[in-house]
């Protein structure tokens, strides 16, 4: 049977802000992803220390792929890893769009670095409840 394009779908992936680029482009960036989101039917969260990001979409996989392709090509960052994609059975993430947060606990994240696939994820997700999440 061949996979449905509207399944629940996920992605997480980590990436570098281009050295060009100010860390104040993420305002930028939530201001156009939140309401595009939102309509696609895609939610998450978005972690940024500065340098790095950390980023769990998820959503209809007919969304997100695209989407996915789009953030890999954005030049506002390099070296974007997908640590996990796949099919989800029910969503992480209970609000739509995006939510954000900085952290600046760089031990934390250099960890999860070191990870790949569902422990990735779940490893993330654990680490949520330390974030301070601004809706
Ligand atoms: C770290 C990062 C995260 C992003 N997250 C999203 C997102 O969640 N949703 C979104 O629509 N765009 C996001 N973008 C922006 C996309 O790369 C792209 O600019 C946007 O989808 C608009 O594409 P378009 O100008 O081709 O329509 C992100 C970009 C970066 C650098």
């Amino acid at each position: 049977m061949p996979a449905d394009p509207h399944s629940l779908y996920e992605f997480f992936y980590t990436s570098q802000l281009d050295p060009q680029t100010s860390p104040t482009v993420v305002g930028q960036i939530l201001s156009k992803a939140r309401p595009h989101n939102a309509q696609a039917g895609v939610s998450g969260l978005l972690v940024f220390d500065g340098l790095r990001f950390f980023q769990h979409l998820e959503g209809p996989r007919i969304a997100l792929e695209p989407l996915m392709g789009r953030i890999v090509e954005d030049m506002r960052h390099e070296d974007v890893r997908i640590l996990h994609e796949g099919l989800l059975d029910q969503r992480r993430y209970h609000r739509f769009d995006m939510g954000y947060a900085q952290t600046d606990d760089f031990d934390a994240l250099a960890a999860l670095m070191t990870l790949s696939g569902l422990p990735a994820v779940e490893q993330f997700l654990h680490m949520r409840s330390s974030f301070d999440i601004q809706a």
